[in-house]
């Protein structure tokens, strides 16, 4: 039997220095797309994909993630006095019964490996999923991306890497995989190198922020020297890791917004927008009646 994915690792250790000044005292990942902070969607997307447990790695300036998922005993006392019994039951329902949340401080900003590696005592030998809140990843008419990569490893067993394709100029963004014959999405990997430039990329499926991981992955972060940028790369743990047990590339279903870029994040923030139940409408009005103008001085 192979054994279920309970327990997902969220490294929100980060410094977020694509959004300073707005993430100088803020975790990046306390960013709202509307009303709702990227770490609440990672979270989200792990419940629904069956995670029982939410490991975070975190840094200083990090408190207000702990804080986001603890109860807020002023604040729901408040709202039940002033009958805000909508708001109430948000706050209060932010995680589900029987979800239990760790957090693990990394020291050091060693690397996404290492950060990683931090989870090690938490996870023990099971397979887990890691989730970079940054990559915020939508997926309207189905399984959202965890869920699909789960039911992948499920089926296959192994370790699973969630990729996308990505222009070529900007494979050195990425994580990217050279893969064995795609077939229905999915593709044994054959190799993966952190952040080439286009003319070295072996292609264009660039890594997004989602993977399964086999707990043997441990063995090798611990002895994987410090890759590109100096940090120690998953990456390059995962591509050590490929020479000994099945990884297999999964290209998901979904739009991913790289929120950890501005640009991105503004997109993430007008799509979410157009879909809000309370906002949709108003906020389609406006960027019509908006666009218009701009096309007057574009
Ligand atoms: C990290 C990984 C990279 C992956 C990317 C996805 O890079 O190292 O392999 O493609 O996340 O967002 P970072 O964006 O943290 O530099």
């Amino acid at each position: 039997m192979r054994k279920r994915v309970r327990k997902a690792v969220f490294p929100v250790a980060g410094l977020g220095t694509r959004f300073l000044p707005a993430t100088k005292a803020n975790p990046k990942e306390m960013l709202p797309v509307v009303d709702k902070p990227l770490v609440q969607y990672a979270a989200e997307e792990a419940i629904a994909a069956g995670i029982e447990v939410l490991v975070f790695i975190t840094g200083r300036n990090k408190r207000a993630i702990p804080d986001h998922f603890d109860k807020a005993y002023e604040l729901e006392v408040e709202l039940e006095q002033r009958g805000k019994q909508q708001q109430l039951e948000m706050v209060q329902n932010i995680l589900p019964k029987g979800v239990t949340c760790v957090y693990i401080r990394q020291s050091e900003a060693l690397g996404l490996g290492h950060a990683v590696l931090c989870a090690e005592a938490v996870i023990g030998d099971e397979p887990f999923a890691v989730i970079l809140a940054d990559d915020l990843i939508s997926n309207d008419d189905g399984a959202n991306c965890l869920q699909q990569m789960v039911a992948q490893y499920d089926a296959h067993g192994g370790s699973v890497v969630g990729v996308q394709r990505v222009p070529y100029e900007h494979t050195d963004r990425y994580g990217i995989v050279s893969v064995e014959d795609m077939q229905q999405r999915l593709g044994r990997l054959k190799g993966i190198v952190e952040k080439p430039a286009p003319d070295k990329a072996p292609s264009n499926l660039g890594v997004v922020g989602r993977y399964i991981l086999s707990p043997a992955i441990f063995r090798i972060l611990k002895n994987v020297k410090p890759g590109a940028g100096g940090e120690i790369q998953l990456t390059d743990a995962i591509a050590e890791l490929l020479a000994v047990e099945p990884v297999f590339a999964y290209e998901f279903e979904g739009q991913r917004y790289d929120c950890g870029d501005k640009l991105g994040y503004l997109q993430a923030t007008v799509e979410f927008a157009l879909k809000h139940p309370e906002l949709g409408e108003a906020f389609a009005e406006y960027l019509s009646s908006f666009s218009k103008q701009l096309k007057a001085v574009v």
